[in-house]
């Protein structure tokens, strides 16, 4: 079975974004291949108006150049991306998701696809944990039996993962 096979049976019913692009960095690229209903429902819009677009559709005014340029380094090194940024829904609403992006690796090395799980999030309230981790939360409560795998899988760090 092929990886994105693979990915699409276990995501489609996962409560957390899950999106799988093409190894295509530069523009018109990275294109989405498969997007989960999750992934659908988080950015307002249909699986047809996502599937064959790139990632950059749900950026807008408040997204930083600076987390994208750190985004696209990972992506061109075959790096882990961790982080968070301002995305746009298909209504124009903004909202702060958290993104695990990973590169996936033919059997000859080759980076083939990039798979990213996205989950929105919101800042905790009060004064910040030590450290960066702690700062934000996950906006929804669903989910707990993928987070714990998740977390299994040091997808997403630990203190993000629990719900409110
Ligand atoms: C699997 C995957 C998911 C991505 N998800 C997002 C996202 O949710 N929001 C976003 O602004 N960029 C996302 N990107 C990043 C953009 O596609 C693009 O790589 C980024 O804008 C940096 O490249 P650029 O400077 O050429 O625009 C994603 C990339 C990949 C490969």
């Amino acid at each position: 079975m092929m990886a994105l096979d693979l990915i699409r049976a276990l995501a489609e019913d996962a409560p957390i974004g899950i999106v799988v692009t093409d190894a295509t960095i530069d523009s018109p690229g990275p294109i989405i291949r498969y997007a989960n209903p999750a992934f659908a429902c988080l950015v307002g819009r249909s699986l047809k108006e996502i599937l064959g677009q790139s990632p950059r559709f749900m950026q807008g005014q408040e997204t930083r150049e600076e987390t994208l340029a750190t985004f696209k380094r990972a992506l061109a090194t075959g790096e882990r991306f961790h982080g968070y940024l301002t995305n746009y829904r298909g209504d124009g609403t903004k909202y702060r998701a958290e993104i695990d992006c990973r590169p996936l690796h033919s059997s000859e090395g080759r980076i083939e696809h990039f798979v990213s799980f996205e989950r929105e999030v919101i800042r905790r309230v009060g004064r910040p944990a030590p450290g960066t981790a702690g700062r934000y939360q996950s906006a929804g409560t669903g989910g707990a039996p993928l987070t714990s795998a998740l977390r299994a899988l040091s997808l997403f760090e630990e203190a993000y993962v629990e719900g409110p």
